[in-house]
């Protein structure tokens, strides 16, 4: 296998297809670390809304990033995210930051800035990368390249479950139109849209638990190893 301190997996895909706990999955059998791309979106809309920054302000955006530091730490699978040194772990999964999250990301240069923070991650040890475009954009050389995906009505399953397991009361149908509303934005804004690189491998988990999307991987990554 290439070295594990350079070696750089990528998984995108849609929400609710099982990125989040396949990647953390995968770094932990494989000793690498994790980064979730997605919550560096959510924290930077987090800060926004709490600030009040107009969301349709790419300049504003712009700025509000560029006085913010973003961190995440991996301690075993748990994955904590700070805000300029707030555990915002949780605040940045509420329903709210995530339907507004499409201002961040289809602003191009807001984009630029968090593409260049999680080069700078990645770049320091190797790496299990989740996202939309991290294998299209972020790390177009990456060892690895994944697709996830999974049916929209599976995925929406899965999503309903999850929250409602957190004590959430959840409308399954708004929560599924939110979901497609989420998967159209992300597949068709003009910069690092959600698409599959040519080079990545597809795996759709409809029908596979998560040892079986692993399992899939891992004999992918080894083959060529
Ligand atoms: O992965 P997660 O659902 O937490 O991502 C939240 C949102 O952040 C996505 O719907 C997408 O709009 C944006 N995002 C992005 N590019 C990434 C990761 C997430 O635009 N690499």
């Amino acid at each position: 296998m290439s070295d594990p301190q350079t070696q750089i997996i990528t998984i995108d895909g849609p929400a609710g297809a099982g990125k989040s706990t396949v990647a953390k999955q995968l770094a932990a059998e494989l000793n690498l670390s994790y980064l979730d791309t997605g919550a560096m979106y959510r924290a930077l809309t987090l800060k926004a809304i709490r600030q009040d920054v107009d969301l349709e302000d790419e300049d504003a955006l712009v700025t509000l990033a560029r006085q913010t530091t973003i961190d995440l730490e991996n301690h075993a699978s748990r994955v904590k995210v700070f805000l300029d040194d707030e555990n915002v772990s949780e605040a940045i999964r509420t329903i709210e930051v995530t339907n507004k999250t499409f201002y961040v990301a289809r602003a191009p240069r807001a984009r630029a800035i968090m593409v260049e923070w999680q080069r700078a991650i990645g770049g320091r040890k190797g790496v299990v990368v989740e996202g939309r475009d991290v294998g299209t954009v972020v790390f177009p050389r990456a060892t690895k390249k994944f697709y996830l995906d999974a049916d929209i009505g599976e995925r929406s399953r899965r999503r309903i479950a999850e929250l409602r397991e957190k004590g959430n009361d959840v409308d399954a149908d708004k929560l599924t139109a939110e979901l497609k509303e989420r998967d159209h934005k992300d597949k068709t804004r003009n910069v690092g849209p959600l698409k599959k690189a040519d080079d990545a491998i597809l795996i759709d988990s409809t029908h596979l638990s998560i040892d079986e999307v692993i399992g899939e991987m891992l004999k992918h990554i080894k083959k060529d190893g």
